[in-house]
């Protein structure tokens, strides 16, 4: 009947819903990549939150077409025109295994309603910012070391990154040398706002100039004097951490034992932690 055969011809696949386009894609090591999108007109954000982005998928059970989505900090900073992500590649990801082909001029699901902790918003003024992150955790940062804001508010920025091998460094290090160098920066908030920004990479599984897991490297108080920086204080440090689970975990928990303690949008206080996506 007309009925059934207007079914049959019924579109499996539907409209992509909060549909962007991929602009630019990096792969940086066989375990990472980032990629930037166009960005919709009316979405704002706070440096450090994140957004839900993924792909469609076909349900097993129904055969419908669905969204997929997981939570991506955005990297980029709030002023640019596009959005950067910083992702993992995992081979049976149900995600990654998938994101990790995408191509410019491909589509994306984003959904425009930024959300997070990481941001300058929960935490109290202090002089002296740490931001600890691990493998992906490195992404909010990368937004927030973007923004004029992180040294407007602080004497000191150190962002510490441990990753296993040196090639998963070099997305943050390349970060790290294009901010010291960056104009706008320099004419927003004075010539030496680079002199303010200290970066301290450290590799677990390969041979580099620094290594060792940073909740080590802070327990034996060797990141204090590389740096020849008194141990956090709650009087002065505030934090930020977005790294692996086990790492927030221990972090946190040295953290708290420097005397630090937990903030929220709502109750800013003297660190923030986000767990690092990984599919
Ligand atoms: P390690 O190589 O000793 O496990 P991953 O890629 O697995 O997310 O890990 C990223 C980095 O985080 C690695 O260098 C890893 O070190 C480190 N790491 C994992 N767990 C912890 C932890 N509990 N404390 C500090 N660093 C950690």
């Amino acid at each position: 009947t007309a009925v059934t055969q207007a079914t049959a011809k019924a579109p499996k696949t539907l409209a992509i819903p909060d549909a962007q386009t991929v602009t630019e894609v990096k792969h940086w090591t066989d375990r990472l990549f980032s990629f930037r999108v166009t960005r919709p007109a009316s979405l704002r954000f706070r440096s450090g939150e994140f957004v839900m982005i993924g792909l469609m998928q076909t349900d097993e059970k129904t055969g419908r077409e669905k969204p997929l989505l997981r939570a991506y900090s955005i990297a980029s900073p709030s002023w640019d025109d596009e959005l950067e992500f910083y992702s993992i590649k995992v081979q049976d990801g149900p995600l990654t295994s998938r994101l990790q082909h995408i191509e410019v001029g491909d589509e994306i699901i984003l959904r425009p309603k930024p959300v997070g902790t990481l941001v300058h918003d929960a935490l109290l003024p202090g002089k002296r910012l740490w931001l600890f992150a691990t493998g992906t955790g490195f992404a909010p940062f990368a937004s927030l070391l973007r923004d004029p804001q992180t040294y407007e508010d602080y004497d000191e920025v150190i962002v510490t990154h441990t990753c296993r091998e040196v090639g998963e460094l070099q997305y943050g290090a390349e970060l790290i040398d294009s901010i010291r160098k960056d104009e706008m920066l320099a004419e927003l908030i004075g010539e030496d706002f680079a002199d303010k920004l200290r970066y301290y990479p450290t590799t677990t599984r390969e041979e580099s100039p620094k290594m060792g897991r940073i909740t080590d490297l802070m327990r034996s108080g060797e990141v204090f004097s590389d740096l020849g920086v008194a141990p956090l204080a709650p009087e002065t440090d505030r934090a930020m951490v977005c790294g692996n689970l086990a790492f927030n975990l221990e972090i946190k928990e040295m953290l708290e034992d420097y005397g630090l303690r937990e903030g929220a949008n709502s109750d800013p206080k003297e660190y923030v932690v986000e767990k690092a996506f990984l599919d």
